[in-house]
């Protein structure tokens, strides 16, 4: 059994290893076999010895000290395995921002089930500020494509020479082909939370929003589903399009639909815009 070494600093009450679905009987099978209890006298590598010698898939989880052999039903957290580790890496290397959709229909439980999972982010003194606006009117739904077009020609126009003309050959949406549009609004005056985290700060709110956003984003990549995020928009025609409440604040316009094909690269990378940092330099230590 592969034994992680990080265990040994957690190490403070009941070492629990398991292999599932019975993990009550493992933890007495483990803890027969720990030459210590506790934290005094703890000897890391004695410990790393005697889980070398229990018999189980993984070691998972500590827990506070039970009296020995007791099943622990308020055990539930889920269990990472260094292979959903792995799975997760490549989750976050093949999330992409999509522009290309198949226009092939998603059902519309699995939008509900990945705005469920969206809404698990982390929010700034648990206010969840996010607002959804599911926009299926077609009629909305062209405003907000000649929004993009007209903003999109804007911007083309503040470049020049061959920047301008690679921006042009860019597809920036996939506002036409995808078959769900999703705008996200961060409600600013929301009373959630009670001001807790954003007294100083109060741009956290928004952020708050936008985690929600990127759950969402990793949450469909994991169906398979592609999400790009239309910000090439002017945000107050966006809003009076969706007739969203005063008090919310336009945030994103998302595609959502079947990728035409998957890449483990940004587009902007592929076509030479840009190209991803080295991470070192990003990193301070102070
Ligand atoms: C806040 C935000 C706004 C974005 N707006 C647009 C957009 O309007 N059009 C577009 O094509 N991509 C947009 N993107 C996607 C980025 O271009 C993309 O994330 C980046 O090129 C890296 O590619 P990747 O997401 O596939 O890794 C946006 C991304 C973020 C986070």
């Amino acid at each position: 059994m592969a034994v992680p070494r990080q265990v040994f600093g957690l190490m403070g009450g009941l070492l629990i290893a398991t292999s599932q679905p019975n993990s009550a009987s493992v933890s007495c099978n483990v803890r027969s076999q720990l030459p210590l209890r506790g934290s005094s006298g703890f000897k890391p590598d004695s410990l790393f010895n005697a889980l070398q010698r229990v018999r189980t898939s993984e070691v998972l989880r500590i827990a506070d000290a039970s009296p020995a052999c007791e099943p622990n039903e308020s055990l539930t957290s889920p269990i990472f395995t260094p292979a959903f580790r792995a799975d997760f890496e490549n989750l976050l290397r093949w999330r992409r921002d999509v522009r290309h959709f198949l226009t092939g229909p998603v059902d519309p439980a699995l939008i509900e089930n990945l705005l469920r999972q969206a809404m698990l982010a982390p929010s700034v003194g648990f206010s969840q500020p996010w607002r959804w606006v599911l926009v299926d009117d077609p009629i909305r739904r062209q405003a907000i494509a000649e929004n993009f077009e007209q903003t999109n020609a804007e911007a083309l126009a503040r470049y020049h020479d061959a920047q301008a003309d690679a921006y042009a050959r860019l597809k920036l949406a996939g506002l036409r082909e995808a078959p769900i549009h999703i705008a996200v609004f961060a409600d600013t005056t929301a009373s959630t939370g009670s001001g807790l985290g954003r007294q100083t700060m109060p741009g956290t709110l928004v952020w708050s929003a936008v985690m929600a956003i990127h759950t969402l984003w990793l949450a469909a990549a994991s169906e398979g589903l592609g999400l790009g995020w239309v910000s090439i928009l002017d945000p107050a025609q966006a809003h009076a399009t969706l007739e969203a409440p005063a008090e919310w604040t336009f945030l994103a316009y998302l595609c959502l639909g079947w990728p035409a094909e998957p890449s483990p690269d940004p587009l902007l990378e592929r076509t030479g815009w840009e190209r991803r940092l080295p991470s070192d330099p990003l990193i301070l230590r102070r």
